[in-house]
């Protein structure tokens, strides 16, 4: 079983190797966020498997089962996640459970959304003199809801899965040291044609997030990075 990274949206910023292995693999188990481009006119099965906000897709177990017995059938498998598999995707533990039952898998790393929506949208994490670190996290309250760290003004903070909790960890921000007028920018839909970017400030996050119609996938990315200048074009 081949775990793919399909990248951040467009199909296009899928690596040369995940490509290269959907053009010949057999079947692929595809998550909701894959672009369905990835496998236009390709001679190969779609099982979809996707997972989105209030829609659990497959359970995750049986995922596990269908990778494994279809790969104890000889199919050549993909298994396409959005992004990268191992960033907030339970890629590793779909790479666990083949190790467990003996299956080989072979893991293509992916362009995760983490630091690809944000560069779609001329949003750098790093910029000298302004941070020179970032932390991302997930704020899925099924993985233990956001761990928001405390402000520090070096660093940028990139959160994902923030669209459906927006309204409990983004007021959090101001107990924790983060400056009211500090930029926040929501990247929602990166890589694709409708992507939109909203760019507001800790104070005014929440609010604007409800009159822009927020939704998701979207990344959230707190810091002083998201008020530079546009680094490059906004629109793909
Ligand atoms: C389950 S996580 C998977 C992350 C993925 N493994 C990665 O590396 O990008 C899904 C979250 O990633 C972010 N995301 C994924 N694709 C996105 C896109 N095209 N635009 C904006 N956010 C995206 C959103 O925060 C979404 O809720």
């Amino acid at each position: 079983v081949y775990l793919v990274g399909a990248g951040p949206g467009a199909a296009d910023l899928i690596t040369l190797r995940g490509w290269a292995l959907i053009a010949t693999a057999d079947i692929a188990v595809v998550d909701a966020l894959a672009d369905p481009a990835l496998w236009d006119g390709l001679p190969i099965e779609i099982v979809p498997a996707g997972k989105r906000a209030g829609d659990h897709g497959m359970a995750q177990d049986d995922i596990h089962a269908a990778l494994i017995a279809l790969a104890r059938a000889g199919k050549a498998v993909v298994r396409l996640k959005g992004g990268d598999p191992f960033v907030l995707g339970r890629g590793s533990e779909e790479a666990l459970a083949l190790a467990a039952a003996g299956v080989p898998c072979v893991v293509v790393p992916g362009v995760s959304a983490a630091f690809a929506a944000p560069a779609l949208a001329g949003i750098p994490l790093t910029h000298r003199g302004v941070a020179d670190a970032f932390t991302v996290l997930s704020a899925h309250l099924a993985d233990g809801g956001p761990a928001l760290p405390p402000f520090d003004p070096r660093a940028t903070l990139v959160v994902l899965m923030g669209v459906a909790n927006r309204a409990l960890w983004l007021p959090a921000l101001a107990g924790l040291g983060y400056p009211a007028d500090l930029p926040v920018a929501w990247i929602e839909w990166a890589g694709r044609p409708h992507q939109r970017v909203l760019r507001t400030t800790v104070a005014h996050a929440a609010v604007a997030a409800d009159a822009f119609a927020l939704k998701s996938p979207a990344v959230a990315v707190v810091g002083a990075v998201a008020g530079l200048p546009p680094c490059g074009v906004e629109a793909p």
